[in-house]
């Protein structure tokens, strides 16, 4: 297909149940963040969306993190060595390359949530990006997606029957496994302009606090870890 996200989003979703899930094995026109492109080449990564009705709809900014964590939790599950870490917003790490990339879409009160997992290296890839084979991990395509589904299930659950309970735990989850707080770091911002300073928290809406003269609460931005 050429997006699993694409294709969620033109489906006559209404005939569809929560958790619906598109996956694929390689897509032709996969979506990143800030309209780039995301390579994902026959059989190298899972490109996987879902289909959301969030009944807390105020939390839903919480929904990409919830992914992040999941996507984490899943990669220490097949290498505990590894250390992966959530990069604010929603990227994962693993020895500061990336092995996931996340890219939510809210259309009225659905979501549609999509995530790629790097299985193994792909020629088209960006040096900064990393695969589970690199690490020594050649667990199967529907192993790694077992457990992606398993960790994100539970996860939503937990959301779904108390928002509040669910946001507060995956905000401690990233403050346990985050590069991010405690760093300098640049936030270029999505109208091109640029925030430095030293990233000390995220608020009750997921939103990066960056300290330098004031605090910035920051909701979407690219980041950039300087060396402290
Ligand atoms: C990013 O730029 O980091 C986000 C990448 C998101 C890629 C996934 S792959 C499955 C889903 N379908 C898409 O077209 N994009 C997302």
């Amino acid at each position: 297909m050429d997006s699993t996200n694409l294709m969620l989003e033109r489906a006559d979703r209404g005939a569809m149940p929560e958790l619906t899930a598109f996956v694929a094995a390689s897509q032709t026109a996969g979506q990143g963040r800030l309209g780039r492109t995301w390579v994902s080449e026959p059989g190298s990564s899972i490109s996987l969306s879902l289909l959301l009705r969030p009944n807390d709809r105020a939390r839903k900014g919480w929904l990409t993190l919830m992914m992040a964590a999941s996507v984490r939790a899943t990669v220490e599950q097949f290498d505990p060595e590894s250390k992966p870490l959530i990069k604010w917003p929603n990227d994962v790490l693993v020895v500061e390359r990336k092995i996931s990339g996340i890219l939510a879409k809210a259309l009225g009160d659905e979501v549609v949530l999509g995530v790629g997992l790097n299985l193994k290296s792909q020629q088209g890839a960006p040096e900064t990006a990393i695969a589970l084979d690199e690490l020594g991990c050649d667990a199967s395509f529907d192993e790694v997606l077992f457990e992606l589904l398993t960790q994100f299930r539970a996860r939503y659950a937990k959301f779904q029957s108390d928002a509040h309970w669910a946001v507060s735990d995956l905000a401690a989850e990233f403050r346990e496994h985050s590069p991010t707080l405690g760093s300098n770091v640049i936030a270029m911002l999505p109208g091109g302009s640029q925030i430095q300073g030293l990233a000390i928290d995220i608020d009750a809406d997921g939103n990066l606090l960056i300290e330098s003269d004031v605090i910035h609460t920051i909701s979407a931005a690219d980041i950039i870890h300087l060396r402290n």
